[in-house]
């Protein structure tokens, strides 16, 4: 792709689908490579919106004004950063050939419901996956779990970050399940997967990237494993690279080569699995940057929002380990406007430390404000210093007024 000049007639344009940290660094290294870029989100002042050239306050899951957004700006790509999104509209946009959608309208769709991405892995590539059953009412469910066994998972099919998720132990916990995954659901569907608990010795992001290759055919590229520690459905921790067996490693990749293949497109996506020893689970995917990889921003030589950057323009992408480091998610721990951060410099002081603030204007208890980034030798030590970083960042509230 040729690139020209923001902000004028020459421009390539992106639009960003969603505003958050993710879709923040995705901007900014689009921006580094002269690209105009387009913010939205469904709140004004998101993060990306900070550093995107101009931006919008959208409903993204209404198709009709996501429609007319496209069609006055006219991006040529445009690029979801989450998942809530109306997709059915994604693929009228894709068809009519108004706009490339990374990676593809199809991988949108079948990825933000938990039934279109789990069929297309097991039952038609064949990957293996939790054990799992479909649900639509309680009486189905207490059949479903019964099938599956305990423990188990029930999560609604469309939701994300945990949301609607519990862990069934007995036949007592199936109607408090039905109940929270009915109040956690994103489109109010009433539809459940039950899986099978997978009893893990860890589990990775296979960050993974569909670029166009020196002879102009799509290649498919796999960074180091991100391992990473889940609290509440939420990433907590992540450190890449996560130490894998050589047969793991190659069946980590064998699947998240063919369920990228099958999603298409290019740009860089997250392969969630499940590791026991050799054996290697499908979990889900991400078909675009994901959250436990804010770590590449300090090991790999370009950060996975670079590689995507790199991916969707039709550009080269170099995957390579720079050195071992983690990252520690920052809690915004109450629920305030445009709260403040201090002990900054006394985290920054920690050895090969680094900061991403994210900019968001409101603070919630659970909410992501930022994250601590450490380098080390290894990742036990990178860590540690991750950790303590992110600890000595205090959010603090400020009354208006004050200073
Ligand atoms: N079948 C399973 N067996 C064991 N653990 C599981 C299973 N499914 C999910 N988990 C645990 O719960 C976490 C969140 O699950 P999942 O990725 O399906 O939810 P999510 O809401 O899509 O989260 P996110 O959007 O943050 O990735 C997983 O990373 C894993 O730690
Ligand atoms: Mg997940």
């Amino acid at each position: 792709m040729r690139i020209g000049t923001p902000l004028s007639h020459s421009a390539v344009r992106v639009m960003l689908l969603g505003c958050g940290e993710l879709g923040k660094e995705v901007i900014i290294a689009l921006q580094r490579l002269g690209v105009e870029v387009i913010g939205v989100d469904r709140y004004a002042n998101a993060p990306g919106m900070q550093v995107a050239h101009r931006s919008h306050v959208l409903d993204m899951t209404d198709g009709m004004a996501l429609r007319a957004l496209v069609e006055l700006e006219r991006p040529q790509l445009i690029v979801p950063e989450i998942e809530a999104i109306a997709t059915d509209e994604l693929l009228r946009i894709e068809a009519d050939g108004l706009a490339t959608v990374i990676p593809t309208a199809r991988a949108t769709q079948l990825t933000m419901n938990r039934e279109g991405i789990r069929r297309l892995a097991a039952e038609e590539l064949g990957l293996p996956t939790s054990a799992y059953r479909f649900a639509e009412s309680l009486a189905e469910l207490q059949a479903a779990v019964t099938e599956i066994g305990f423990p188990c998972l029930v999560k609604p099919v469309m939701s994300s970050s945990g949301k609607g998720q519990s862990l069934l132990r007995s036949p007592a916990d199936v109607v408090a399940a039905w109940e929270h995954a009915l109040a956690g659901s994103r489109v109010n569907h009433g539809r459940v997967i039950v899986e099978g608990f997978v009893d893990f010795d860890y589990e990775i992001t296979l960050l993974t990237v569909r670029a166009l290759g020196v002879d102009g055919q799509i290649t498919t590229q796999f960074c180091a494993p991100v391992g990473h520690v889940q609290q509440q459905g939420d990433y907590v921790e992540s450190w890449q690279p996560q130490l894998m067996s050589p047969v793991a490693l190659e069946r980590a990749q064998a699947i998240a080569g063919k369920v990228t293949a099958a999603l298409g497109g290019r740009g860089l996506f997250g392969v969630e699995l499940f590791v026991k020893g050799e054996q290697v689970w499908f979990s889900e995917v991400s078909p675009r940057p994901h959250d436990t990889g804010l770590v590449t921003l300090m090991s790999q030589r370009y950060s996975e929002f670079e590689l995507h950057a790199r991916a969707i323009l039709g550009l080269p992408v170099d995957v390579a380990l720079r050195e071992p480091a983690a990252s520690a998610v920052i809690y915004g721990g109450m629920a305030a406007r445009a709260i403040a951060f201090d002990g900054v410099a006394q985290a920054l002081a920690v050895p090969r430390s680094d900061l991403r603030l994210f900019g968001k204007p409101e603070s919630f208890e659970r909410r992501r404000m930022g994250v601590a980034l450490a380098a080390g030798p290894d990742t036990d030590l990178a860590r540690q210093r991750a950790r303590d970083a992110a600890a000595l960042v205090q959010p603090v509230r400020v009354e208006a007024g004050h200073d």
